[in-house]
């Protein structure tokens, strides 16, 4: 978050106050830091040092087109879920090489995609997805290479939603159908086995859950070659956590009631593993997304209205739900603060949305700097799975994002028309 800091009471993003981007654009906005991601990107990346590996961008924290750009000029690899992130992808100019498709329901005509513009891997998740790649395979008269998740049973201890690695999850294959499954790959037509996947979840905050991973794919890695099946390469998957509380401080901001808690850094997260899967001789793949992004972004929004009902007081914004879903979605926690410091008196309050839900709310019981009407917030680090996850629910307007480099500002996404709403 080192790109966002206030400097004389005003909120600033590199060289540019954000008041004025919000007071040019409108809120709700959305503004990103492109140093911040260069930034991030290279401390995973270059945490990796001379071992052979990737670092695939996970597209689903954010998929805006000039961002992919960044990164793809950066030297980073793509992860996508979809035909359409593998679209923007392609268009961001990733090599195929270094493009990996996980998601455990793909579609035939998403796979039939991939294959043609012989993309690095899919990772199959089940023995039907198997035999359906390797249906497609064959009828393109290609061969498709594919590594395969496993579930390992491992608790990433975040939240429930966004828990994969655990036998209860629909996610990957459970350890004892693992060997079977590669058993499978290896005798069906038109398939090479390259890999093994592992994904444990997301926002991962200690380094343990990891390190009990990549134990568990590096073991599985020296049975399935004992049983002849040739694995190359590892491919790791993202979670590594970030900060959401008092990640801005300031002598008229509260302290977040939150438990401290210490996220180790990409690096620590990096080095705790890579050792172990570097055992194997596999080359190392790595899927990040938040810990590229979510620090590289806040999300403007004004105070329409304050108000108190029952004794609660309500700072009404004009971004809510279909901004930003995390709070109301995952109870999840992110810092507001004023772009402009002029007041040391706080208030407990609930930062709510206008959309007609009382799930619409940014924060509850958030002791905050007293806000006042027209005032502009900053939801911060909201880089990551913010706003890909906007919607138009309520008919509301889908907010324009902004690219803020040095003192030069790029709309690069405008926000979207009344018009755009129709059919
Ligand atoms: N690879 C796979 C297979 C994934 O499923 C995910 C995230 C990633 C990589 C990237 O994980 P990251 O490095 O960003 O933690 N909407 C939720 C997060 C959902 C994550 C889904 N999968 C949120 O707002 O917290």
């Amino acid at each position: 978050m080192a790109q966002f800091y206030y400097q004389d009471g005003q909120l600033c993003c590199e060289q540019v106050p954000l008041r004025e981007l919000a007071e040019e654009y409108g809120t709700p906005l959305y503004v990103y830091s492109k140093t911040q991601i260069l930034d991030n990107f290279k401390a995973i990346d270059g945490a990796f040092g001379e071992a052979d590996h990737a670092t695939c961008y996970a597209l689903k924290a954010n998929s805006n087109p000039s961002i992919l750009r960044i990164l793809s000029e950066a030297g980073a690899g793509a992860d996508v879920v979809s035909g359409g992130e593998l679209y923007l992808a392609l268009k961001a100019e990733f090599p195929p090489q270094k493009i990996t498709f996980a998601g455990v329901g793909k579609r035939e005509d998403e796979i039939e995609y991939a294959l043609k513009e012989n993309i690095f891997s899919l990772s199959v998740e089940s023995v039907q997805e198997l035999q359906l790649v390797s249906l497609v395979a064959t009828r393109l008269n290609l061969t498709a290479r594919i590594s395969i998740r496993v579930n390992p049973d491992i608790d990433a201890e975040s939240h429930p939603y966004i828990t994969t690695g655990l036998r209860q999850n629909k996610f990957g294959i459970e350890s004892s159908k693992i060997e079977e499954t590669f058993k499978a790959a290896q005798s069906l037509p038109s398939l090479t086995v390259a890999g093994i996947h592992v994904h444990i979840g997301s926002q991962i905050e200690k380094v343990d859950p990891f390190v009990a991973a990549a134990q568990f794919v590096s073991e599985w890695v020296g049975k399935l070659r004992a049983n002849g099946i040739a694995i190359t390469h590892i491919d790791f998957g993202g979670g590594i956590g970030v900060p959401y509380a008092n990640v801005i401080r300031n002598e008229a901001l509260p302290v977040d009631e939150l438990p401290e808690n210490h996220i180790p850094s990409p690096d620590q997260f990096i080095t705790a593993v890579l050792p172990t899967l570097q055992q194997t001789g596999c080359a190392v793949w790595v899927e990040p997304g938040r810990s590229i992004v979510a620090d590289a972004g806040v999300l403007l929004t004004r105070v329409l209205y304050t108000k108190e009902n029952s004794n609660r007081r309500f700072v009404v914004v004009d971004g809510g739900m279909t901004e930003l879903l995390r709070p109301s979605l995952y109870g999840a926690y992110h810092q507001i603060v004023p772009l402009t410091i002029d007041t040391f008196v706080h208030e407990k309050v609930d930062v709510v949305g206008p959309i007609c839900e009382s799930g619409d709310f940014l924060a509850r019981d958030r002791t905050m700097p007293r806000a006042k009407q027209q005032d502009i917030l900053a939801v911060l680090t909201t880089g990551a799975y913010g706003f890909v996850s906007a919607s138009n629910y309520n008919a509301r307007l889908r907010p324009a994002e902004i690219l803020v480099n040095s003192e030069r500002v790029r709309v690069i996404r405008p926000r979207q028309t009344l018009d755009q709403l129709l059919p």
